[in-house]
């Protein structure tokens, strides 16, 4: 039986956004999943919980170093030496949301620890990995995704250190399909146009918002879009993809 390819994400908080809900749908969809997080208490919770119902384990990192990205990569191959890496989620990402005058130096190294120098970082581990796989059923040798924002294409009043960061990322993504689709790699970026519903945002807002599918985006439905991406062919895949609730002003 061939072994089942392996799923990496990078930023998972607490399971309760967009990294976990990948997580969750990759792992229904036959993937090994590999969890690489900061906070290990909350990734070693989530991990279990996975674990209950499939093949998953927690990688866990300081920060989104090179050196701790590679670390982490390393001993993903080294827990399953049978199967290959054939879809890896960049999804961390800080933001900073505040006017321009009042953004510190401090607030740069965090959006762009997270948006840039950790993008580049997994992007490294991810597309070394891929360049020497076989080629898949799909005609390719592995799948690069990014989390981008509304922030990935337009700056506003209180984003400019954080469209700064993804401006970036996008552009990183960019470049790297272009380079790299030769060799058959996908990449592509999706531009999350909206509020996801994560935990930290239901704190954040009325109660009525979470539960209204018209204006809140729901983390499993991004993850099923992410599913769709890695599935894609050779023949017709897509680079970018924005996705945003129904009633989303845009
Ligand atoms: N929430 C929204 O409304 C929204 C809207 C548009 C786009 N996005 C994008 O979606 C991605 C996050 O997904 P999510 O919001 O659904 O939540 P999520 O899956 O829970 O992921 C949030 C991730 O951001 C990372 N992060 C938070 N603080 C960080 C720090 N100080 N340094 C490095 N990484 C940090 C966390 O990394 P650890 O796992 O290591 O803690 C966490 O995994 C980000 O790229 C974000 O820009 C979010």
């Amino acid at each position: 039986m061939t072994p089942r390819p392996i799923f990496v994400v990078a930023g998972v908080g607490n399971g309760s956004g967009t990294g976990g809900a990948s997580a969750r749908v990759f792992l229904n969809a036959g993937y090994r999943v590999a969890l690489i997080a900061r906070k290990s208490d909350e990734l070693t919770k989530f991990a279990g919980e996975l674990k209950a119902k499939g093949e998953a384990e927690a990688f866990p990192i300081a920060a989104y170093t090179y050196k701790d990205v590679e670390t982490a990569f390393s001993a993903i191959k080294k827990h399953w030496p049978d199967s290959e890496i054939r879809v890896a989620l960049y999804n961390a990402g800080i933001g900073v949301w505040k006017p321009f005058l009042q953004i510190t130096e401090e607030d740069i190294d965090k959006v762009t620890d997270s948006n840039v120098k950790g993008a580049f970082a997994f992007a490294k581990e991810a597309v070394s990995t891929f360049k020497d796989q076989a080629l898949d059923g799909n005609g390719k040798r592995g799948t690069l995704l990014f989390t981008g924002a509304t922030a990935s294409i337009r700056g506003n009043v209180t984003t400019s250190a954080f469209a700064a960061g993804k401006f970036s990322l996008r552009s990183l993504s960019q470049s790297l399909a272009k380079e790299f689709g030769k060799q058959n790699i996908h990449v592509a970026h999706a531009v999350i146009d909206g509020a996801i519903a994560t935990d930290k945002q239901r704190n954040n807002r009325d109660p009525s918002w979470a539960d209204n599918a018209d204006v809140r985006l729901d983390p499993e439905s991004i993850a099923k879009s992410y599913l769709y991406l890695a599935n894609q062919d050779r023949s017709a895949w897509t680079w970018e993809l924005d996705l945003r609730p129904a009633h989303e002003k845009w």
